[in-house]
């Protein structure tokens, strides 16, 4: 690997720029490429609006290598391979050619990150760096002031519920429902009608300057919308 570049995964954190760490400021301070996959051409990308203040405040910012290839939000396995691929493919080239590559993602690059396709991808053949950064479902307990599990309480992620719902809602002391906009009516009438004494909030924006915290599930549900389900038996 001597003479390549290092690839560096960045975790961002969930929107507030005062919210990523120290150790990524400092890697975005300096690094001469900066990938952030965006979903379409016309929108930026939330996780380089939340670096962006960083990346202005550099001397150097216009020599600065800002890529944006679009990612976008499909379920198509075969195209989602080629799409990551060649996004892999598009890293390494910068990475033969000595340079540092960060790839910023929102939140944590562990939680549900594109990042961790290309990251597979590449392991072995470069250096790979992973700075962890605040994942948006403890945020939105921090907004909420609570914890989100205590003790010998079970948390459970869930992305999209499919038939697993009855044992997920059975066995979890605290459930974070992500993606919060692909559930449906159906879905929340039957977390409502368990028979267990609970506390459901949903957190749209967190840390953003439109954050909002509603009781129960939100009827409005933009992207970055959060669901906590806390079930609160003895
Ligand atoms: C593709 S996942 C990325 C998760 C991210 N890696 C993390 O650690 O939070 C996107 C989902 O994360 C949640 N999310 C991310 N940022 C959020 C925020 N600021 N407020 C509420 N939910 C957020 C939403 O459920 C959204 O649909």
């Amino acid at each position: 690997m001597a003479g390549k570049g290092k690839l560096i995964g960045i975790g961002v954190g969930p929107g507030d720029t005062e919210l990523l760490t120290l150790k990524a400021a400092k890697v975005l301070k300096t690094v001469p490429v900066v990938f952030s996959p965006k979903s379409s051409k016309e929108k930026e990308s939330i996780a380089l609006s939340i670096v962006r203040p960083v990346l202005e405040e550099r001397k150097d910012y216009k020599r600065l290598m800002l890529v944006e290839p679009i990612f976008p939000m499909i379920e198509d396995k075969k195209e989602l391979e080629k799409i990551w691929n060649s996004a892999a493919e598009m890293i390494a080239q910068y990475l033969d050619s000595g340079r540092d590559v960060a790839f910023i993602t929102l939140g944590d690059t562990s939680i549900f990150s594109t990042y961790s396709y290309v990251q597979k991808r590449l392991m072995g053949r470069y250096e790979i760096e992973t700075i962890p950064g605040i994942t948006s479902f403890t945020a939105c307990a921090a907004a909420r002031n609570k914890a989100l599990v205590e003790q010998n309480d079970i948390l459970t992620i869930v992305p999209k519920i499919d038939d697993r719902l009855e044992q997920v809602l059975e066995y979890s002391d605290s459930v974070v429902l992500m993606k919060a906009s692909r559930n449906t009516s159906e879905l929340e009438e039957t977390i409502e009608a368990k028979n267990r004494p609970k506390e459901i909030y949903s957190v749209q924006n967190c840390t953003r300057e439109n954050e909002k915290i509603i009781e129960g599930f939100s009827n409005e549900k933009p992207y970055l919308t959060t669901t906590i389900i806390k079930f609160e038996d003895d």
